[in-house]
C-alpha cells in the first residue's frame, strides 16, 4: 500500500444546479481520512450529501472543488473503471434473466478474463457470502437477503481494495437486515479490505463501523468511532441525532478545561457537565444534553447535590426497561430503567403524579455549543 489511507476526500464541494435553477452545495467542504482495513460509515437524514459523496469516490461525480484520493492518488477525472473501488448500490440491479453464476461473472467477462478463472473467481466469490450451491437459481429465485448477498459477490469477485455500498440493506425487513449487518461485518473482518458503508440508520453505523462520519446538510458534523459519538456528541445535532437526548437550555456560570457549571432556569439551580467542545465564554447560553439511560431515579427522600424533584406524567413498561416520562421544572424528560428484578408488585412501579428524585451526575451531562 502506498499510503496510510484508502481514501481522503480533501476539502470536497459539489455543487449542483437544480432544475429550478438554484445552486445547492450537496456536499460542502467535506474532508475525511478513511483508513485501510477500515469499516467506515456516512450516517445522516435524506439529502445530506452521502450518495453523492459515495459517487465522488467511485468516478460517477467530479468534486466542483476540493480533490478525492484513493491510496494517496489524486483521482482528477479518473473514470470508475480505472478506479480500485466498486460499488454495491441500494437496488441491487441484478440482471433477471440471468442466473445466479451469470450476475457475478459479468463484470470478468466485460474485461476479457478466461473462461476457467472467471469460474474460479465465481466460485469463490459465491463462498465468501455463503451461496454455493445456488450459482444456476435466476434472482427471482432467492430471498431478498440472497439477492443482497448476489449484489455484494458481484463487487467483490473484481477483488476491489475498497468496497462502497449504498444503503446495501434498505429493502430488507428489520430482522433480515440485523443478520445480514453481522455477517457484512464478519465478511469485511475476514477480507480485511476497506467498506465505506452508506446509511441513515443510526443503529446501523453504530453496529458495524470502526468509525462513522455523522452528516447533514452536506457537512461531516463529526467523524469518530461509535462510543465517542455516543458519549461525546460535540454539538447538539449529533446528541440528537444519535440516540436519544433530553435536552435543557442554560448560560455558563464558570468554565474550565473540564467541568462547566451551568444555571439552568427551569430548575432555578446550578447543574455541573462535562463541556463538549472548546471555547464556551462565561454567559454563553448553551444546551444540556443527558440520555435517558444516564439520569437515575434516586432513594424517596433523598437529598443532595445533582438531585432534583420531578413529576411523574406516565411510566411505561416495556419488559426489559420501564420508560418514565416526567416533568421537571416545565421540561418533560424521559428516564429509562433497566428492570433488573422480577416483581410483579403494582406499588413497586411509578405511577401518574408521583413525586420522584432524578440524579444528575456531571460525567452524564454534557454541555453543547447552542448552534
Ligand atoms: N444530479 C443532481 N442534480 C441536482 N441536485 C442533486 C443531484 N443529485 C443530488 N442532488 C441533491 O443533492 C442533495 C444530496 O443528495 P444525495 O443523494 O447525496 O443525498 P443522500 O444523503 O444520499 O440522501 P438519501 O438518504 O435520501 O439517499 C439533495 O438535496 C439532492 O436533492
Ligand atoms: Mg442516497
Amino acid at each position: 500500500m502506498t499510503s496510510e489511507f484508502a481514501v481522503e476526500l480533501r476539502d470536497v464541494v459539489k455543487k449542483f444546479i437544480t432544475p429550478e435553477g438554484n445552486e445547492l452545495n450537496a456536499v460542502d467542504h467535506v474532508t475525511m481520512q478513511i483508513r485501510n482495513g477500515e469499516f467506515f460509515s456516512m450516517l445522516g437524514s435524506s439529502g445530506c450529501g452521502k450518495t453523492t459523496s459515495l459517487r465522488m469516490i467511485a468516478g460517477f461525480e467530479w468534486p466542483t472543488e476540493g480533490e478525492v484520493y484513493i491510496e494517496g492518488k489524486a483521482m482528477g477525472h479518473t473514470p470508475p473503471f480505472q478506479r480500485k473501488v466498486n460499488t454495491v448500490f441500494q437496488s441491487y440491479a441484478l440482471f433477471q434473466h440471468m442466473t445466479v453464476a451469470q450476475n457475478i461473472a459479468f463484470g470478468l467477462e466485460m474485461e476479457g478474463a478466461k473462461e476457467h478463472e472467471i469460474k474460479q473467481r465465481v466460485g469463490r466469490a459465491l463462498e465468501m457470502v455463503q451461496l454455493t450451491g445456488m450459482e444456476r437459481r435466476r434472482p427471482k429465485q432467492l430471498s431478498g437477503g440472497q439477492q443482497q448477498r448476489v449484489a455484494v459477490a458481484r463487487a467483490l469477485v473484481k477483488t476491489p481494495d475498497v468496497l462502497l455500498l449504498d444503503e446495501p440493506l434498505g429493502a430488507l425487513d428489520l430482522k433480515l437486515r440485523k443478520e445480514m449487518q453481522l455477517e457484512l461485518k464478519a465478511l469485511q473482518q475476514q477480507l480485511g479490505i476497506t467498506f465505506i458503508y452508506v446509511t441513515h440508520d443510526q443503529e446501523e453505523a453504530l453496529t458495524m463501523s470502526d468509525r462513522i462520519a455523522v452528516m447533514s446538510k452536506g457537512r461531516v458534523q463529526q467523524l469518530a468511532t461509535p462510543v465517542e459519538i455516543y458519549e461525546r456528541p460535540v454539538n447538539r445535532f449529533v446528541a440528537d441525532f444519535i440516540g436519544e437526548s433530553n435536552f435543557l437550555e442554560g448560560k455558563i456560570k464558570s468554565i474550565s478545561k473540564d467541568e462547566a457549571v451551568v444555571f439552568v432556569p427551569a430548575l432555578n439551580a446550578e447543574l455541573r457537565g462535562m463541556p463538549m467542545s472548546q471555547g464556551f465564554v462565561n454567559g454563553e447560553e448553551v444546551a444540556i444534553s443527558v440520555r435517558p439511560e444516564k439520569i437515575r431515579i434516586a432513594e424517596n427522600n433523598a437529598k443532595g447535590e445533582g438531585l432534583f424533584n420531578a413529576k411523574v406524567l406516565t411510566s411505561v413498561y416495556i419488559g426489559s426497561d420501564t420508560h418514565v416520562y416526567v416533568d421537571m421544572g416545565g421540561i418533560r424528560l424521559k428516564v429509562m430503567e433497566q428492570n433488573r428484578i422480577s416483581r410483579l408488585d403494582p406499588s413497586s412501579f411509578y405511577t401518574k403524579d408521583q413525586v420522584i428524585a432524578l440524579l444528575f451526575m456531571p460525567e452524564n451531562t454534557l454541555v453543547l455549543k447552542k448552534d
